[in-house]
């Protein structure tokens, strides 16, 4: 008995050791354990051969059934393995295919138009000067003749923060910093955001504008319009109209506003871009320059409304509603 045994081990290692699939092996584990297998068959004569013998006999042949469901199971991991292998090596991704392509990123048209501004007003020998989103009550407001009480505050519809700081309604207050810092001749531009308490198809609560501040001894209103009839020419061409309008700026006086013909479904009206004037003398005053020494002009304009112009835009939510349809087209 232990001989027939002893072949049936050897015979079930060698079939285990052939394996090539998992579905042999499932062939194969009912063949060696199944209920007609021949280790099955020994167990079964158990009760025929003499007593003495039955313990050695049984465990032997229990000891087989556990050591060859121990090797299926090794044999069946290895196999899984194997499988999953070979998957992969037939399946290999071929990196030298060409890709599906992706979409390259591309400017904002706000960051273009705002580019474009400040490219020609570089060219003129202004010099680009930033400040920050929150600012002092002083400097949005009081330095620029705008007291406590003023009605102009009205036009301004401010977020206010705490500690007499607000989110600077404009990008004027760069003005007040920059003569704070130097003395005269200066020549900036500023551009950056705004805020107001404000939102239709023409106002947004986020905005940009870019500042332009020119003081000096002897700075003039001709100045100021031939600065900006040049200016506006390069950036608009022949294609629009320009009017200068007296306006009223607290900060400024005379004041101007000036607005660009627009022609967008068939009908032309005028849109409003900035605003100027020469640098009224109680700001120098803030600032500690001499108003009868010095003289200047400024101006602020909007840049969401000059790209409405320069690309026939009717919406100015458009701007920051982030539709890729819209964004590449510039
Ligand atoms: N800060 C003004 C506004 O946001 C625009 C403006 C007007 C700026 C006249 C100027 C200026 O520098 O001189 O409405």
């Amino acid at each position: 008995m232990i001989d027939i045994l002893n072949s049936i081990k050897s015979d079930s290692i060698s079939k285990i050791n052939e394996l090539d699939s998992l579905h042999e092996l499932d062939q194969l584990k009912s063949f060696l354990l199944g209920k007609k297998s021949p280790l099955m068959d020994v167990l079964k004569d158990i009760p025929k051969i003499p007593l003495e013998k039955r313990p050695v006999i049984g465990k032997e042949a229990n000891q087989l059934k556990q050591e060859l469901t121990k090797r299926l199971n090794k044999k069946r991991d290895e196999l899984i393995n194997k499988e999953r292998d070979d998957f992969l090596n037939q399946n290999q991704a071929d990196v030298t295919l060409p890709t599906s392509g992706f979409p390259s990123g591309s400017y904002h048209p706000i960051t273009i138009v705002t580019r474009y501004v400040c490219s020609i007003l570089n060219r003129y020998g202004y010099a680009i000067k930033q400040g920050p989103n929150i600012e002092t009550d002083f400097n949005n407001f009081e330095a620029l003749n705008i007291g406590p009480n003023h009605p102009a505050r009205d036009m301004h519809d401010t977020f206010y923060l705490k500690n007499k700081t607000v989110l600077r309604t404009h990008t004027s207050p760069v003005q007040i910093r920059t003569m704070l810092e130097q003395e005269p001749p200066i020549k900036i531009i500023a551009p950056g955001k705004v805020y107001r308490c404000d939102a239709d198809t023409s106002h947004s609560p986020v905005f940009h504008q870019v500042e332009g501040l020119c003081v000096d001894k002897h700075i003039t209103f001709s100045d100021l319009k031939g600065t900006l009839e040049a200016f506006l020419h390069e950036l608009f061409g022949d294609e629009h109209a320009i009017r200068f309008r007296s306006s009223y700026f607290p900060f400024t006086e005379p004041s101007v506003e000036v607005d660009v013909s627009y022609t967008i479904n068939g009908k032309t009206t005028w849109l409003e871009i900035m605003g100027a004037g020469m640098v009224q003398r109680n700001v120098f005053r803030q600032v500690s320059y001499d108003p009868d020494s010095y003289t200047g002009f400024a101006f602020g304009l909007g840049i969401e409304r000059i790209a409405m112009i320069l690309y026939k835009i009717d919406n100015i939510r458009l701007f920051y509603e982030n539709d890729h349809r819209f964004l590449t087209q510039f």
